[in-house]
């Protein structure tokens, strides 16, 4: 029997603090006017204190699972989209993971800047039609602001936080994601990267007083690059679906700039309205943008079962990705029953509860070897010369 992969669930987050564009030019040599213009970005989100890539996306995935009325335990993988982890080890999948007390669950990140996750829901779609998995959840979630240099006027306009969530379910029913395409040219490296922190500079006072830590970029081949790849990855990702331009009711464009989603649907002869956009208010949130446009579109009414839909991205690599599929789910969804929600309330409060038990009982495992570990220090080198033998 065939299998698809439907979107069943979806949920976002995005942190209350907002940060205007007259706020930004208080802090840069920049206007309100300038940013609009050129970008069509009038707010962003940003993290407060206690917020991470990981919070935000336990949030929306916790509002992903609602909507799909699927249990934390039901997901048997987790991928998360992200180029700006909480740590560069362990994946922020894994904190997820614990956090929705997953159990059953493998987890890992994904990286492929914004593009990451369309790349993220075309790799579930293909482990759940290959028969691996039959419920996966996808998140796309960024953290950018920690990682601009908030003096730089060029990057520090663009960005934005914020995380989006999908549930990816097995079914026999024709539809869901019917064709994706992923590409990636990495010769374009340096267009938009982080120079340290990584194995080839790693951080030291150095790299940190030179500002290297920071998002580097260069907008305008960046923007060329964009407006470029945008169309053909909508083409092909149509004819791979078998679908005419036509017959996509809604394009879900990564939110980076008004103008390249404009000359996306000039190029592709589409009326504008066909573009779904929200990044006045979000600014670009990398991986987060296309999950976070998704539910706006899917919860104003914009998207409607039956639908064919194109997402779109392109991001730091360089990549791109596309996906088109077919809307299988009605909106608004019914109510959950109170029991429901309470269930799902206790579950997390269980979760947080079994990981602060894991966590104390491997910390008492450490105090009960520690006598032992004394011993061992305090053993001579001829001693544990004859230990060994
Ligand atoms: C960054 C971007 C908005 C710049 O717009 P642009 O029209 O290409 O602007 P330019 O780079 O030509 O710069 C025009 C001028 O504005 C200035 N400028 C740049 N940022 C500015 C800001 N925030 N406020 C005011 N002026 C600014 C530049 O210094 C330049 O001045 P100059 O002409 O004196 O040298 C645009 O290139 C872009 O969106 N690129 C893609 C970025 C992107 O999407 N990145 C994420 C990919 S996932």
């Amino acid at each position: 029997m065939k299998r698809y992969a439907h979107i069943i669930g979806w949920g976002k987050y995005a942190p209350d603090r907002i940060l205007t564009n007259d706020d930004l030019s208080h802090m840069v040599d920049t206007s309100d006017e300038w940013i609009r213009t050129r970008t069509g970005i009038r707010t962003r989100h940003l993290i407060s204190e206690g917020e991470t890539t990981a919070t935000m996306s336990i949030r929306a995935a916790q509002a992903a699972l609602e909507v799909a009325n699927v249990t934390p335990d039901q997901i048997e993988l987790i991928i998360v989209a992200t180029s700006t982890p909480d740590y560069l080890t362990p994946s922020t999948s894994c904190l997820v993971q614990d956090a929705l007390g997953a159990t059953r669950a493998a987890a890992f990140d994904l990286s492929a800047g914004c593009s990451g996750f369309v790349y993220g829901l075309s790799v579930a779609s293909g482990l759940i039609r290959a028969g691996m998995y039959d419920t996966v959840l996808i998140i796309g979630a960024e953290t950018v602001s920690t990682f601009i240099d908030w003096t730089d006027r060029e990057t520090c306009v663009l960005f934005g936080d914020g995380a989006g969530a999908v549930v990816l379910q097995a079914s026999e029913s024709a539809g869901g994601v019917l064709a994706s395409v992923l590409g990636a040219d990495g010769s374009g490296a340096e267009m938009l990267y982080v120079p340290a922190g990584g194995s080839r500079r790693p951080t030291c006072a150095d790299t940190v007083a030179q500002g290297l830590h920071f998002l580097r970029m260069d907008g305008r081949q960046v923007f060329r690059f964009a407006v470029n790849v945008m169309p053909i990855a909508s083409r092909q990702v149509c004819e791979k679906a078998g679908l005419s331009l036509d017959d996509i009711e809604l394009f879900i464009p990564h939110q980076a700039n008004d103008r390249i989603i404009q000359a996306a649907a000039r190029a592709l002869q589409i009326p504008a309205e066909r573009m779904f956009t929200n990044l006045e208010r979000y600014g670009n949130t990398s991986a987060a943008s296309i999950p976070i446009a998704l539910c706006e579109a899917v919860e104003s009414g914009l998207i409607k079962r039956g639908d064919h839909l194109v997402m779109v991205g392109f991001g730091a690599g360089l990549t791109w990705a596309a996906a088109a599929m077919q809307w299988s789910m009605p909106w608004p969804v019914p109510p959950q029953p109170w029991w429901r929600k309470t269930l799902r309330w206790l579950h997390y409060r269980w979760a947080r509860l079994r990981s602060w038990a894991l966590r104390t009982l491997r910390r008492l495992d450490v105090e009960i070897r520690k006598p032992f570990n004394h011993e061992m220090e305090g053993e001579s080198q001829s001693q544990r010369e004859e230990r060994v033998k």
